[in-house]
């Protein structure tokens, strides 16, 4: 989609935006897949309810995004313009046990930025790609660590109020995969607290859920790591494997080879293919294990 109401250009330079035209999200997700639009780019978080409010005067619909790690977006021009923050610098500010994490920082980077200061507990998040808002949104989590443990205040730009607010930590429910934010707030900024640690010991523990990551997920490949969620007790990826899907193909969507909850573009898998794949994934796996698969990916459809 094309902006090209007069008052909205002509506005969104004093509200801190930047007018990024017509950007490809195949080449801003780790998917590669996705079609065009306008993208604003939001240096002033705090001016975003009034960029709100000018999009929804001009009819101009809207996404948020963060590091598109777990997104599959839909091909084509695409019916609405997307809002991701651009990165202040520094974007993680420590004192003492706290980080305090703007939502666009790389959730990897922050990871290791607090190990240097000696803060530990995320290590198991050291390959998760995407930032730090993304993390939260959906309480993004590996090897025994959620993101949600160590979350003591969320800034957030909340869709029903359309305001700004600062939740503290238990006023948000961290579950798998799943939080108490809705689809269209905006992660803002993040004070985490973390366990002393000293740096040595973290990076051991860094250093091994690489090599345990390596070992199992295509990691050089393009991907929106797992597609699916796993149900309570089981194991999507396993469950694929047994019924022999490894290798599966809808044009270049292909199901990973060695993580069949990955599904990987192996090219220029269209957001069709992809689509296709991960239906007949959930298909045969619903016949053969009576149980409906609930996406992890977030889906974008035109
Ligand atoms: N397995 C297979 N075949 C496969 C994949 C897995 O047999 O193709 C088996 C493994 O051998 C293992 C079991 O299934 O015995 C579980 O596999 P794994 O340890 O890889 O964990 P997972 O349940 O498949 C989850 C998360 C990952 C996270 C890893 C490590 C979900 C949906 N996935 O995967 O998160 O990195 O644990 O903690 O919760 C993601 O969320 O995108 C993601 C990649």
């Amino acid at each position: 989609m094309r902006i090209e109401n007069e008052n909205v250009l002509n506005a969104l330079p004093d509200l801190g935006v930047e007018l990024k035209p017509s950007a490809s999200l195949a080449e801003i997700t780790c998917l590669g897949i996705g079609g065009t639009t306008d993208l604003l780019a939001l240096h002033r978080h705090y001016s975003i309810p009034d960029v709100v409010k000018l999009l929804d005067a001009a009819g101009i619909a809207f996404k948020f995004l963060g590091g598109g790690s777990n997104l599959l977006v839909a091909d084509g021009e695409l019916p609405w313009v997307v809002l991701q923050l651009s990165q202040p610098d520094p974007d993680v500010v420590i004192e003492g046990n706290f980080a305090m994490v703007d939502a666009s920082a790389e959730l990897g980077r922050t990871v290791t930025l607090c190990a240097k200061r000696d803060l530990g507990g995320m290590e198991g998040l050291i390959g998760v790609p995407g930032t730090v808002g993304g993390a939260l949104r959906m309480n993004a989590g590996a090897y025994g660590i959620q993101i949600g443990t160590y979350v003591r205040e969320v800034t957030v730009y909340r869709s029903a109020t359309r305001t700004i607010e600062t939740l503290k930590g238990d006023q948000i429910s961290f579950e798998y995969r799943h939080t108490s934010f809705a689809p269209d707030d905006m992660m803002l900024a993040v004070k985490l607290e973390l366990p002393s640690k000293p740096f040595r010991e973290i990076l051991q523990g860094i250093r091994i859920c690489n090599e345990k990551r390596r070992a199992s997920q295509p990691l050089g490949q393009k991907s929106a790591g797992c597609i699916f969620k796993n149900p309570p007790g089981a194991s999507a990826g396993r469950m694929i494997d047994e019924l022999g899907l490894k290798g599966l193909s809808v044009g270049d969507a292909r199901v990973s080879d060695r993580h069949a909850n990955f599904f990987v573009n192996a090219g220029t898998a269209s957001a069709g293919d992809m689509l296709s794949l991960i239906a007949e994934v959930r298909e045969r796996v619903a016949q053969a294990f009576g149980l409906t698969l609930e996406h992890e990916v977030v889906l974008w459809l035109a």
